[in-house]
Formats: structure tokens, C-alpha cells, sequence
């Protein structure tokens, strides 16, 4: 695949769920266009070879632990961002889990309340701690991973549905505030991409894979770095006038 190139050189963007799938992706790609990334994760062995990965092609980056769904670690990680580079420019809100698979009045409460507190507080919480951030410095750009379980329900994922929609709301609702002090908000809407996330969901049975592949309009599932792609433009001045959008990228998935 030939990807569209970026320049962040002198910027510093945080990338959370960045040690697997997508968040890597998407971390080595903003190295790749010069940016200065913060790699952050709950899991400090899957950020350090994110990190490992960025710094062998000469990128820069920091691994910073974090689980999105405290706010005091949430708080943290913004401090050490400004203690040690002075500045975000950009954040990809990404952190996300998928949850058990279970019908809506059998799903569990103790689940229902770890997914949205991961999925949507996770988000919220950055958001709060990232906005004053970049109303100081006059700039600032948030990309939140929903997904098209933020567009369309699926059966058996109340919870994630649930989470996915609302950040959609969140996303929309932060940019009307902040639109007039240089910040935008958007969102990027996966489909089914191949990730440690989706062999969990299929649980490495061919026949669920190959179910969701069909249910791509292009035959295929798509790769990480074709939503880092997304990402980056969203992030980037060549998206300066584009704010409360969810981005989808799904291979013809939502159009059906
Ligand atoms: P993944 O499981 O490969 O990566 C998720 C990362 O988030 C992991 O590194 C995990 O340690 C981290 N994480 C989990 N809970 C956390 C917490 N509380 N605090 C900080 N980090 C935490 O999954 P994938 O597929 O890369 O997913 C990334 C995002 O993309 C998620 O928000 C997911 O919902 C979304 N997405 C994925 C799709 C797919 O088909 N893979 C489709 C649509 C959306």
C-alpha cells in the first residue's frame, strides 16, 4: 500500500492503546512523519516495543504508562507530557476494549460498567485533562476512536456499542464548544481491522473471521495503518476546517 506522507516535525502528539494494533500503527506513523510521540497503554512491555519499533527507523518516542479509566493516572500523564516536551499538539484517543459477548439482559454489570469506563470515561477523562492543555497554548487537535459499532448496533456487544455511540456525542459536543479557540475534535469510525482485538472477538475460529470478512464490501478486513492514514489527516493542517466528524474508514461496511 502507498500512504500519503505527513510532516508533525515539531510537534508532540500522545497516541493512548498504543501498545497493539491500531494505537501502534498509529504511534509509528506519526514517528515516521517527524512527530515527537507519546506512546501510552496499561501494558508497559506492548508501549516499550511500540517505543522500540519507532526508535529503530530513528523516530522519537516515549513510553508513558496509563489506564485511561483513572483520572488521577489520566491527570498524570498529561503533567509528564508538559513537564517534558512543554507542549500537545495533537491526542488520538484510542484506548478501547471490546468487552464479553453477550445479549442485552444477560450482560453482566461489572462488565458493562469496565467496558464504558475504558471505552467512553477513558475518553471523556482525556479530553478533560487534554482541552485546558490546548486552550493555554492556543491550539490542539483530538481524534477519539469510535468505530462503526458508533454508527450501526451489532448484536452481542451492548456495552461496546453503547461506548462507541457515545463518543460520537462526546466528540461532536467537545467541538461546538471549542471551535472558536483553535482546537478540533473529530473522529475516526474503524471497521473490522485485523488486530489482537478482532482474533479475541472471533476467539481464532476461521468461520467468525471469515463471517466478518463477507461482511466487508471490499472482501477484506483492513489493516492498521490504513486508520492511522486517517488519523494523521485529521491531525494534519490539510483537515484545518474539518471538526465533529466521525471519520469512517470500513471498507464500504456502513454504506450497505
Ligand atoms: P487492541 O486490543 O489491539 O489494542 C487496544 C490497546 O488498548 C491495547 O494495547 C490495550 O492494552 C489498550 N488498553 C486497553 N484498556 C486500556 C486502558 N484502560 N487504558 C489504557 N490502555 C488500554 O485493539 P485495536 O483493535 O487496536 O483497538 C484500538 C481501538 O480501535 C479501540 O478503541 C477499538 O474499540 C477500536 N476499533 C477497533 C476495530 C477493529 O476491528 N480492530 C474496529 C473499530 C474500532
Amino acid at each position: 500500500m502507498a500512504f500519503t506522507s505527513f510532516d508533525f516535525s515539531g510537534q508532540v502528539v500522545l497516541v493512548t492503546g498504543a501498545a497493539s494494533g491500531i494505537g501502534r500503527a498509529t504511534a509509528f506513523a506519526f514517528a515516521k512523519s517527524q512527530a515527537k510521540v507519546v506512546v501510552s497503554d496499561v501494558s508497559e512491555e506492548g508501549g516499550l516495543e511500540t517505543v522500540r519499533q519507532i526508535q529503530k527507523i530513528g523516530g522519537e518516542a516515549l513510553f508513558v504508562p496509563c489506564d485511561v479509566s483513572q483520572s488521577a493516572q489520566v491527570q498524570a500523564l498529561m503533567k509528564k507530557i508538559i513537564d517534558t516536551f512543554g507542549r500537545l499538539d495533537s491526542a488520538f484517543n484510542n484506548a478501547g476494549i471490546e468487552g464479553p459477548q453477550s445479549s442485552t439482559a444477560d450482560y453482566a454489570e461489572e462488565a458493562w460498567d469496565r467496558v464504558i469506563d475504558t471505552n467512553l470515561k477513558g475518553v471523556w477523562l482525556c479530553m478533560k485533562y487534554q482541552i485546558p492543555i490546548f486552550i493555554k497554548q492556543g491550539h490542539g487537535n483530538i481524534v477519539n476512536c469510535s468505530s462503526i459499532a458508533g454508527m450501526i448496533g451489532f448484536q452481542g456487544v451492548p456495552a461496546y456499542v453503547a461506548s462507541k455511540h457515545g463518543i460520537l456525542g462526546l466528540t461532536k459536543t467537545a467541538a461546538l464548544e471549542y471551535s472558536k479557540q483553535n482546537i478540533r475534535v473529530n473522529a475516526v469510525c474503524p471497521g473490522v481491522i485485523e488486530t489482537p482485538m478482532i482474533e479475541r472477538f472471533t476467539r481464532g475460529d476461521t468461520k467468525a473471521h471469515e463471517l466478518l470478512v463477507a461482511g466487508e464490501p471490499m472482501g477484506r478486513v483492513g489493516h492498521p495503518a490504513e486508520i492511522a492514514q486517517a488519523v494523521l489527516w485529521l491531525s494534519s493542517s490539510g483537515a484545518s476546517f474539518v471538526t465533529g466528524h466521525p471519520l469512517v474508514v470500513d471498507g464500504g461496511w456502513v454504506a450497505q
